[in-house]
């Protein structure tokens, strides 16, 4: 997934450029469960254990109960709704299981896939920040959208 165009298309981090990059990205979101500073599902199919995209809690902000959620999905998965299927499942155990507050999304305003995935799911889009993130050579704009925990 990290090394196709069409999923790394908004996604403004390096891709891996052997196995050995693939291994190590692997052993961060391994160390990052370990040491208690988020986490990382693989997505399979319920009859299929061949990964198909992963969904994650990958900045924790313990003092806030808040967490920044992130995804991705391997193109032949598209087109399915399977992306807003884990969302909910991982909001509910953010929520419910890991207690947190508020969860944030910061995407591409290109991203339209994804934006309509988070507002589908209730996120609400609080910033649009112009040109602060660089890439490529580029300064892009970034929004961020969040959703607070239900009222109990
Ligand atoms: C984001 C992602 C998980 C969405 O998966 P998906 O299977 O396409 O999601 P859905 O099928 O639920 O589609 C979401 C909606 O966006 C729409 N959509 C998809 N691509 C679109 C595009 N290029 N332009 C406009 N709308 C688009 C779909 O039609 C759908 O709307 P609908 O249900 O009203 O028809 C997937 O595109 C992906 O993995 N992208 C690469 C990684 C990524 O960008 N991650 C998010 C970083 S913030």
């Amino acid at each position: 997934m990290r090394t196709d165009d069409k999923v790394m298309k908004y996604i403004g981090r390096p891709r891996p450029k052997d196995m050995e990059d693939t291994l190590a990205f692997i052993e961060k979101m391994r160390k990052m469960v370990a040491d208690n500073e988020g986490v990382t599902w693989a997505m399979t199919l319920k009859d299929d254990p061949k990964l198909m995209g992963h969904i994650s809690f990958h900045r924790l902000i313990k003092e806030h109960d808040r967490a920044e959620v992130g995804y991705m999905m391997h193109p032949d998965f598209y087109g399915q709704g399977m992306m807003s299927e884990a969302l909910r499942a991982v909001l509910h155990y953010g929520f419910n299981t890991m207690g947190l507050h508020s969860v944030e999304a910061i995407a591409s305003p290109l991203n339209s896939a994804s934006l309509k995935i988070l507002e589908r799911n209730g996120f609400v889009r609080e910033a649009y920040f112009k040109e602060n993130f660089f890439w490529e050579g580029q300064y892009l704009d970034s929004v961020v959208y969040s959703l607070l925990a239900p009222k109990k």
